[in-house]
């Protein structure tokens, strides 16, 4: 997981409901509700996911997306911005989504549990949206 000072409680609240699960969660910050730059936190989540160290990353600021931008400027995340499950679960079975991004200033904690829920609940569909995935990246 990782955030900016607008998703640190969302984050923290998340990572809760996680560890609670039995999941082994990595917080790579940030600590606190002091104003930071999203950029600083979204990289070394991103570089977790892309070497394979993590099963897939959430990434939370204010809106979600200064935070989704900057992971997916790595090559091997596909990082989706997701405010409903349905959206959630579909960046998973269409998307095969490797980040999970949410709004915190837009979504209360029990929405991101249902987001997350719906996520994780979710499996990638393979066949064409494979053939899709194949076709993202920069040659
Ligand atoms: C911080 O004020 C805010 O800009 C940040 O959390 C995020 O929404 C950026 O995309």
């Amino acid at each position: 997981m990782a955030s900016d000072h607008a998703g640190f409680e969302l984050k923290a609240a998340l990572k809760e409901y996680l560890s609670a699960k039995g999941y082994e969660v990595f917080d790579y910050g940030t600590d606190s509700g002091e104003s930071v730059d999203y950029p600083d936190f979204a990289h070394p989540l991103a570089d977790a996911v892309e070497k394979g160290n993590v099963s897939f990353g959430i990434a939370i600021c204010g809106t979600g997306n200064g935070i989704c931008m900057t992971a997916n400027k790595h090559q091997g995340v596909r990082g989706a911005l997701c405010w409903i499950p349905e959206i959630a679960a579909l960046a998973k079975q269409h998307n095969n989504a490797n980040v999970l991004a949410m709004p915190a200033r837009f979504i209360s904690v029990e929405q991101a549990k249902e987001i997350l829920d719906a996520y994780m609940n979710a499996s990638f569909e393979g066949g064409r949206h494979q053939r899709r995935i194949d076709k993202i990246a920069v040659k």
